[in-house]
């Protein structure tokens, strides 16, 4: 048996940061073990320029420990009114990485994103035109579809209208939870389509979330969904595609923000979340393709180079923290606490 594994250090390709005392309290757990992260910009005001990416990037900057290696790769949160030049210049001034769509009403702090294609069109031209990827929450926000149908309503009514629209647009659609998302991504042979995949979604099915009582920490967006689709995301991202790749959507909340009658979405797997991708492969016997999928394939899908250095796990029990504290006496329940991982990060 396999008893350690060293790759290059991995990227992760889809990340919350927050801001302020979060940020501070959570970005320590993804510097130890990612080389670089895509940040997302849903913060409150959301960063939908160059000038507030620019700020914020420093400020994650800022907040890292001292001596760690880590890199932000910053997005620009999509609006309707977001003019195609300050997407151009802040990727040419290697500000903005990618454009993050949220459709309007989606998710958390989505209230200021698209209520309809036609109204970014010009914006999409450009990115499509200069080579930057539109990076999806791919929800349909109809309030009369299901929510267990909303990514596949999603592909069916959005995605592949504009995918034939904008035929040269790079594309990842995030955080995907169905075998029609794995599907889609799997058949395109043109490389400029791929998909993050959670460690959630590829560990737990919607019973998670019902077993013995409601379970607001395995709440998230796409919400989990039937094993069918579990098995279909662990086949994706075990393929051996270069079209899948790591992307935890560590998502904090403080926990009695979760623990609420209104709970929020989101789930916090940074402090173990390479751990938990590799427990994924070792039980598919997929160990031989951890690397491309937590080092590589988001690499070359953006243009971007490869890290250098390496990360070794070895197969160590260990059991995950049961709370991350944060400064304001608040706490943060995170993925799998208090539960045995079989991984550890050395
Ligand atoms: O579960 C989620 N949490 N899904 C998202 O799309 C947003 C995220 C958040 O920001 O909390
Ligand atoms: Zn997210």
């Amino acid at each position: 048996m396999t008893q350690s594994l060293t790759l290059p250090r991995p990227d992760d390709w889809h990340l919350h940061l927050r801001d302020g005392d979060t940020l501070r309290a959570v970005l320590p757990h993804t510097a130890r073990q990612f080389a670089r992260a895509i940040v997302m910009p849903n913060l409150k005001p959301p960063v939908t320029t160059v000038d507030a990416a620019h700020a914020y990037r420093e400020r994650i900057l800022a907040a890292l420990p001292p001596g760690a290696r880590f890199v932000p790769l910053m997005a620009c949160y999509l609006c309707d009114a977001t003019p195609p030049d300050e997407v151009r210049r802040g990727f040419s001034e290697g500000v903005f990485t990618a454009v993050k769509l949220y459709p309007a009403g989606a998710t958390t702090h989505s209230e200021y994103g698209v209520t309809a294609l036609d109204k970014v069109a010009g914006v999409l031209e450009t990115m499509q035109e200069i080579g930057m990827p539109l990076l999806i929450h791919g929800e349909s926000t109809d309030p009369a579809v299901d929510v267990f149908d909303r990514e596949a309503t999603f592909i069916e009514q959005t995605l592949k209208p504009l995918l034939a629209r904008f035929p040269r647009l790079k594309v990842v659609l995030e955080h995907i939870t169905t075998e029609q998302a794995a599907d889609l991504v799997s058949r395109d042979s043109s490389g400029r389509l791929a998909a993050t995949i959670t460690p959630q979604h590829l560990m737990f099915n919607r019973n998670a979330m019902f077993t013995g009582g409601i379970r607001p920490h395995f709440y998230c967006l796409p919400v989990l969904k039937r094993e069918r689709h579990r098995l279909a995301l662990r086949r994706a991202a075990t393929s051996g595609s270069p079209a899948f790749f790591l992307g935890t959507d560590s998502a904090p909340h403080d926990r009695t923000a979760k623990e609420a009658a209104c709970g929020c979405a989101g789930i916090f797997s940074a402090p173990n979340a390479l751990e938990a991708y590799l427990t994924v492969f070792d039980e598919e016997g997929a160990l031989d393709r951890f690397a491309a999928f937590a080092s590589e394939n988001g690499s070359r899908f953006y243009g971007l180079p490869l890290n250098e250095g390496t990360v070794t796990l070895r197969r160590e029990r260990h059991r995950v923290a049961e709370s991350i504290p944060l400064p304001d006496g608040k706490a943060i329940h995170p993925f799998l606490a208090g539960e045995e991982l079989g991984w550890k990060l050395a």
